[in-house]
């Protein structure tokens, strides 16, 4: 038997060692959107999450010295753009220029918030509380609209730094 003295040899809450051992956790990729002031802005976001059936609660975390975060801020209605395997190329797209990063890209309004096509699921959210977590802050939202294809579109992971694919266990 190891003892964590043993696997651990790094201060616990290094931020090194904290990224080193968050990266052991897998994550969706999805891209949050909302259209600010009439220009469709867009957020890559790992940290997406359920919260809530009763009522319908959704949320997820973003560092509070994103620039993205703090346009997106201003909407009251966002878009949750879970992306599918295929579509490692629109979050490399929403990691451009923050003016970028809807070139090329096929999307339109949907209740108010930009959709991007052929995604593996799509939720709309309102705003419901915006909460300090550290250098982050919790957008707590409404879930108010939510789809996804009858035929599932299996979803990107982000893991270790890197996107992969799912795959079976059996
Ligand atoms: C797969 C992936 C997941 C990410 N998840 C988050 C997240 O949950 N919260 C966050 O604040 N940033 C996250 N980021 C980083 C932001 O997308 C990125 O820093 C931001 O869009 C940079 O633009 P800005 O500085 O203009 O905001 C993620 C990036 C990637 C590639």
């Amino acid at each position: 038997m190891t003892t964590s003295e043993e696997t651990n040899t790094e201060d616990p809450v290094d931020p090194q060692h904290f990224r080193k051992v968050m990266g052991q956790v897998p994550t969706c990729v999805t891209i949050v959107t909302a259209l600010v002031d009439g220009s469709p802005q867009a957020m890559v976001i790992g940290s997406f999450v359920s919260v809530s059936l009763d009522p319908p609660l959704a949320g997820f975390f973003c560092t509070t010295t994103s620039f993205s975060w703090g346009e997106l801020k201003k909407a009251e209605v966002f878009g949750v753009n879970v992306l599918g395997a295929d579509q490692i190329d629109v979050s490399n797209a929403c990691m451009r220029e923050p003016e970028e990063r809807f070139d090329g890209l096929d999307w339109e309004l949907d209740g108010g918030a930009p959709r991007i096509a052929g995604t593996a699921a799509w939720i709309r959210l309102t705003k419901n509380q915006i909460i300090d977590a550290g250098d982050h802050e919790f957008a707590l939202m409404n879930v108010v609209d939510m789809s996804a294809p009858d035929e599932p579109n299996e979803p990107v992971i982000f893991y270790g730094g890197s996107y992969r694919s799912l795959q079976p266990s059996d």
